[in-house]
């Protein structure tokens, strides 16, 4: 069983299914803590119906990238995490908080990565006129959503669908994606070696190949 943390940011939909995967043992884990840079992300409302505890560090309480990941890092700590799962925490890490939790950090993000790395991705994906989309879990590096994938799942854009028509449909893949993948995590299958992933000893993907 594998001590996790969540870090959030807003409604904390992935979270939920972590959580929900740890209750009914799909996930070999349980979520130690839960942790926020906005007091109000409804994920914390989540976390305390499952009796988790949780901690709000604010952002704008730190002068900068350094003093607010160091404070971060502390608290991951104290909660033991042996995996840190990024659920729509929207801030950039720093080099040196990276380093430290390299192999341990689990990111999901609502593109075909390295199609549409950064925010807005549904809009931009629908300007572009493509006619797929979808979303990604890899491990954090230093390069901004751009740590080797361990799984994508791909929907379609139709024609005359809005940003929030897609998304929702990401949504719902990345529903059935991250906990698939906290779950392999935690049995021991997954692994970080540098800018490469693996499962079961299988190489998962090669950063920077497309
Ligand atoms: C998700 O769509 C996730 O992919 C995205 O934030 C959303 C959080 O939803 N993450 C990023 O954009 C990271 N760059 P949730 O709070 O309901 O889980």
């Amino acid at each position: 069983m594998k001590a996790i943390v969540v870090l959030i940011s807003g409604n904390g939909s992935n979270l939920q299914t972590i959580i929900d995967g740890c209750a009914n043992g799909s996930i070999p884990g349980y979520i130690t803590g839960v942790i926020a840079n906005k007091a109000n992300a409804y994920g914390l409302k989540r976390a305390v119906a499952a009796n988790i505890p949780t901690t709000v560090i604010s952002h704008k309480d730190y002068q900068d990238r350094q003093q607010y990941d160091a404070v971060l890092k502390e608290a991951i700590l104290q909660y033991g995490a042996e995996l840190i799962v990024l659920a729509g925490f929207m801030r950039i890490l720093t080099p040196e908080f990276v380093q430290f939790f390299s192999g341990k950090l689990l990111n999901i993000h609502p593109s075909l990565l390295p199609k549409y790395q950064g925010l807005d991705t549904h809009q931009r994906a629908i300007d572009a006129g493509d006619a797929e989309h979808g979303c990604s879990v890899h491990f954090v590096t230093e390069q901004l959503d751009g740590g080797p994938v361990v799984l994508q799942a791909k929907v379609p854009i139709f024609p005359g669908d809005d940003a929030s028509m897609v998304a929702a449909r990401v949504h719902e893949q990345e529903h059935l994606i991250y906990p698939l993948v906290v779950r392999w995590f935690c049995q021991n299958r997954l692994q970080q070696r540098a800018n490469e992933a693996w499962l079961d000893g299988l190489l998962l993907s090669v950063q920077g190949y497309a």
